[in-house]
């Protein structure tokens, strides 16, 4: 009875042409991976600073393995909170000009546990959010029951006219992502700051895939636009830059005093391994080291962006190492990532829902590690 159900369900997803599949990887993944024993050039990962496959830090594994075991076998709350967490939190707190921070098993996690917590216990609270939020903001919003407002992507005359239409809510928070994940595309973070301030809204921001690529050090875009400090929220993942797993978030004391105490999330799950912590740190070391790297992708994201117009594609309004090539048509976009993995370029298509339903795209993702000649590769088979 399940099985039918579910089958016919199924059905419905493969004749919209919107079925999910995993590929096996059969090696670690970094800027090359290797499906079926081909290598290909790998454009889809979130391995900004390339430390997926650092050599350093491997090495530094197998001592901290021995040194703080494999798992925290407990929530925080219980027997899972260690000095090396504890230490964790206050380099990432320091990282983001913050009082304290507080880690969670995911950035997933993360977004859940802080925003549905936080507006759960509010009356006369709304969630003001950009349109294209990632899946983990809006299920937070949702989870929360509060009332939600949307404005259009990155437009802030938008989000003015939404602070206006929300000024009788006592409690309001504003969520955005910095740098956008599907098109690489910026919230102008000054102005940003600005409307919540003015409006008295809380200003919520997902630096997921900023945070070691934009800043002084790597600190994000917060940082770059000189707003750090005026963020109240400030959220990050260990999963992308650090190359590690995890979430975070920062703030005041009280704000993390209260996710301890009300953050379901958190609360009810087995805290991220200390290994892990410990590893954090050391990723964290490099990435406020890692200028030259820095300025690597951002000079062949500039390559790419430009010969990507040049081929007159839609690459949208990216500003950064997200690279959208916007096809529109699910078929489309199929069709260039078939070819382009022929060519031995690994870059998937993304469809609905993860994008608007007539934005079917393959987005391109640089890290570090990749070179002039495997942008000249890409856009070779492109062409
Ligand atoms: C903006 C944003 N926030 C949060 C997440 C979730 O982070 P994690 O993969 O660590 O769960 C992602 C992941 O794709 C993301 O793009």
């Amino acid at each position: 009875m399940l099985n039918k159900f579910l089958s016919e369900k199924i059905l419905d997803i493969e004749n919209d042409g919107l079925k999910r599949f995993l590929k096996d990887i059969d090696c670690s993944p970094t800027s090359k991976i290797k499906i079926r024993g081909k290598e290909l050039i790998n454009f889809s990962s979130n391995n900004y600073l390339d430390l997926a496959g650092n050599k350093i830090l491997e090495k530094k594994a197998l001592c901290i393995i021995e040194k703080y075991g494999l798992s925290a076998t407990s929530s925080r709350l219980v027997s899972g909170n260690t000095l090396i967490h504890k230490k964790l939190e206050e380099n990432l707190a320091l990282f983001k000009s913050k009082q304290a921070c507080l880690v969670y098993p995911s950035g997933y996690q993360t977004n859940l546990g802080v925003i549905s917590a936080l507006m759960s216990y509010q009356k006369d609270a709304c969630i003001i959010m950009d349109k294209l939020n990632h899946a983990s903001l809006w299920d937070g919003a949702k989870l929360s029951g509060a009332r939600i407002f949307v404005y259009q992507h990155c437009d802030m005359n938008s989000l003015e006219k939404v602070l206006k239409r929300t000024r009788n809510y006592k409690f309001k928070l504003v969520v955005t992502e910095s740098l956008f994940s599907m098109d690489g595309d910026i919230t102008p973070m000054d102005e940003f700051v600005n409307l919540c301030q003015q409006y008295k809204a809380i200003s919520t921001i997902d630096e997921a895939h900023s945070t070691g690529i934009f800043g002084d050090q790597g600190k994000g875009l917060a940082n770059s636009f000189g707003v750090a400090d005026k963020i109240d929220i400030a959220i990050g993942t260990l999963s992308k830059a650090f190359a590690l797993q995890g979430g975070f978030v920062c703030g005041s004391k009280t704000l993390i005093d209260f996710l301890i105490n009300k953050s379901r999330a958190f609360i009810y799950t087995t805290a991220i391994s200390p290994f892990l912590a410990a590893m954090t740190i050391e990723s964290l070391k490099i990435i406020k080291e890692s200028d030259k790297a820095r300025a690597h992708l951002y000079n062949i994201s500039k390559i790419l962006k430009n010969k990507l117009k040049d081929l007159e594609l839609d690459i949208g309004k990216s500003e950064s190492q997200i690279i959208p090539i916007i096809t529109g048509t699910i078929e489309e976009t199929e069709k260039l990532s078939s070819q382009l993995l022929k060519n031995n370029i690994y870059a998937p298509s993304i469809k609905p829902p993860t994008v608007p339903k007539d934005k079917a795209r393959i987005r391109v993702s640089l890290t570090s590690g990749h070179s002039v000649k495997d942008i000249d590769l890409l856009i070779n088979s492109l062409k």
